[in-house]
């Protein structure tokens, strides 16, 4: 029997990858300045998310969640949230016009700021240094004094998180995404390139629609689902002081809801069964995702299940695989396959970044293009084999032109990562790759009679 959860019930667990605060009182002064601020997204919201996410769980609708490794306080600008949302924006046309499904829109972004580390310490040519946890936590300047954690960081991403879903929702429902502007959203370094030539040739399909559809006498200027669209915030619940702060109690239903963003997850490394992130988790009301890695069985996928999701809610739960490409196929279908034994009524997602991430020769970390459709191909084959819906795709991308992941259709090389290499963390697709990406999933998908 599950003891009563409260938001502070985590602080009983053991709760891994938490800063070295050197301060606690200064700690305790920040997280009661955030509790005091207002929750940067409404319990309703999250309850709209959770269902369109059970209409993915349901296989009639399909989930993209994508954004940054981790947000930066340095790269913080409109020019760099509305490049993300563009292309986001773009993604999601590609499958929901191949596809002929709603595309659940989840940003990583407005709040995806801390990083899990393998170790405490990290080499930075010949000198060891405390880790880079994220701009939440500390700088990623390679110096000692950079790397202390400062509680300050908290607020700042708490400001920036608040202004970038501030642009988000100007963005979404502002104009910037009305369908009649599909054109306006390839950027020129992409326009050119054969993905953005395919881009095109939907955003014309897509305009002599609305051209038929207005000649048939449908008002669309007034149909504002042509108009505006539905981006949600997401990031890896990590530093639960955080998460507890913009923890509140909805007035409408007394639910507890995480108003940090609309939905959180537990990263791979923190997601044991008696973690204090699982114990946080199950006890919110938003949407949750819980990563699983290579060795993860069926009796943990279904104790986790029952744990975060006792009352089976579809779209409750959000199983996101990242195995590897060569292990993912045979590493997913027992889980598929106990998961839908059981009648969990959970979103499947494929991240396939992070079980594929290797160092180039210039000591560079990245991801190589072939991989990554490597693994949403196994990942797609074994649901066709299981009979389940792969439910969605979760990547790490930019809108900016980097060389952060090598291959694509512009089939960047080891040897140009350095070019444009900007990441703080993880290396990310760019515009292209990314859009690149989404064509192989609508074909993948179409190819394998799934969609
Ligand atoms: C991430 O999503 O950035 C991450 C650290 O993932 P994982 O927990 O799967 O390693
Ligand atoms: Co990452």
């Amino acid at each position: 029997m599950a003891k009563a959860w409260s938001p502070s019930s985590w602080h009983a667990f053991h709760a891994q990858q938490q800063p070295q605060w050197p301060d606690q009182a200064d700690l305790d002064r920040a997280l009661k300045q955030i509790a005091s601020y207002p929750p940067l997204v409404f319990a309703g919201e999250a309850r709209s998310l959770q269902a369109g996410l059970a209409q993915v769980a349901a296989g009639n609708a399909f989930l993209l969640q994508a954004g940054d490794c981790a947000e930066s306080f340095e790269e913080f600008s409109a020019v760099n949230i509305r490049e993300k949302l563009r292309v986001i924006l773009q993604m999601s046309v590609v499958l929901t016009y191949s596809l002929g499904v709603p595309v659940v829109k989840v940003g990583r972004i407005a709040g995806q700021f801390a990083k899990p580390r393998s170790s405490a310490v990290e080499m930075v040519g010949e000198r060891e240094l405390p880790s880079f946890r994220g701009h939440i936590v500390n700088g990623d300047a390679p110096t000692e004094a950079a790397r202390v954690p400062s509680p300050d960081r908290l607020v700042q991403a708490y400001n920036q998180s608040a202004a970038t879903l501030n642009l988000l929702r100007a963005f979404t429902k502002g104009g910037f995404a009305d369908l009649g502007r599909v054109h306006a959203w390839t950027q020129e370094f992409v326009s050119s390139s054969p993905e953005g030539q395919r881009y095109e040739q939907i955003a014309d399909e897509i305009d002599r629609a609305l051209r038929f559809m207005r000649a048939c006498g449908v008002d669309t200027e007034r149909n504002h689902q042509l108009h505006e669209t539905d981006v949600y915030t997401s990031h890896e619940a990590l530093l639960l002081g955080y998460e507890e702060a913009l923890t509140r109690q909805d007035s409408l239903t007394g639910a507890w809801y995480d108003c940090s963003a609309h939905m959180l997850w537990v990263g791979d490394r923190t997601r044991q069964l008696d973690s204090a992130h699982v114990e946080f988790l199950r006890g919110v009301g938003n949407p949750l995702g819980c990563k699983i890695g290579p060795g993860t069985t069926p009796e943990y996928v279904l104790d986790l299940c029952e744990r975060l999701n006792p009352a089976r809610i579809p779209g409750r739960l959000t199983l996101i695989s990242r195995m590897g490409y060569e292990h993912v196929e045979d590493a997913l279908r027992p889980l598929l396959r106990a998961v839908r034994e059981a009648n969990q009524p959970v979103v499947w997602a494929c991240d396939p970044m992070h079980g594929n991430t290797t160092t180039s020769a210039t000591g560079r970390k990245t991801r190589d293009f072939a991989s990554l459709t490597s693994e949403i191909d196994g990942f797609v084959r074994a649901h066709k084999a299981e009979g389940t819906w792969p439910g969605g795709i979760h990547v790490e991308l930019t809108g900016d032109n980097v060389t952060e992941c090598t291959g694509g259709a512009d089939k960047i090389l080891d040897s140009q990562l350095d070019d444009r290499y900007q990441t703080v963390c993880d290396p990310r697709l760019n515009a292209r790759q990314s859009l690149d990406l989404a064509f192989h999933v609508a074909e993948n998908l179409r190819g394998t009679g799934l969609a």
